[in-house]
């Protein structure tokens, strides 16, 4: 039996990571073998390479260097986690993947899209989602949410948080992109209304309450 590879995507504060973990308990407690997973970082090697991505100490990294080191994190995630989970016939979740590198490294950053998605086939080999949850929200509400959760952890995280308004817009106008060009792949889900009902609707578009009755199967 091959299992089945969610990812989910959006913008920083857009409420993914939350929503992947009640993803993953909905489906639990219907007895299914769920793996969830994170790019970057889902593996040993990865969080060491997530270290070095995300730290602002990185401030000089070139872009290509930026490019190559996420597409190393998911090589190895996706040859010791995703696939052999998948050969198992497990549900895997994954909190981002490739679509982030073709937003943020591509349209964020510049840098062409044909590398990137050259880059995944040597990376991923192949490897692509099933079905990919994209939770959309809008600058003004990402930037407030960052905001909140560094007061509540202190400073961000991430490198990508200092960027301009510009560059986070053309992320989200790429993601949109993305889904314009395979809806029957992606589930676009507003991510400003609250977490049960955002919760509810990604059960609901999966199929997850009925078994097998959402569009997308799971
Ligand atoms: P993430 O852990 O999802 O951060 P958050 O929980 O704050 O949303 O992602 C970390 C950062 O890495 C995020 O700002 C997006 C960026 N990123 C890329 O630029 N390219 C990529 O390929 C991936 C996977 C992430």
């Amino acid at each position: 039996m091959q299992g089945r590879f969610i990812t989910f995507e959006g913008m920083d504060g857009c409420g993914k990571t939350t929503q992947l973990r009640l993803l993953a308990a909905a489906l639990r407690a219907q007895g299914r073998d769920v793996v969830e997973t994170v790019e970057p970082g889902g593996t040993e090697l990865g969080q060491q390479i997530r270290r070095i991505l995300l730290d602002p100490a990185s401030s000089e990294m070139h872009a290509r260097t930026e490019l190559l080191l996420y597409f190393a994190s998911r090589a190895q995630n996706a040859a010791q986690v995703i696939r052999p989970a998948l050969a198992a016939g497990k549900l895997v979740l994954c909190d981002r993947f490739t679509d982030s590198t073709l937003v943020y490294q591509g349209c964020g950053r510049g840098l062409d899209a044909g590398i990137v998605r050259q880059l995944d086939a040597i990376a991923c080999e192949g490897l692509r989602p099933d079905a990919t949850v994209l939770i959309d929200i809008d600058r003004e509400t990402s930037l407030a949410r960052a905001r909140k959760r560094n007061q509540r952890n202190g400073p961000a995280e991430s490198r990508i948080d200092e960027e301009s308004a510009a560059f986070h817009e053309r992320v989200r106008r790429g993601y949109l992109a993305l889904a314009a060009e395979e809806p029957e792949l992606f589930l676009v889900i507003d991510g400003r209304t609250d977490v049960a009902g955002v919760s509810a609707r990604i059960q609901d578009a999966l199929g997850v309450a009925l078994g097998t009755a959402g569009s997308l199967h799971v």
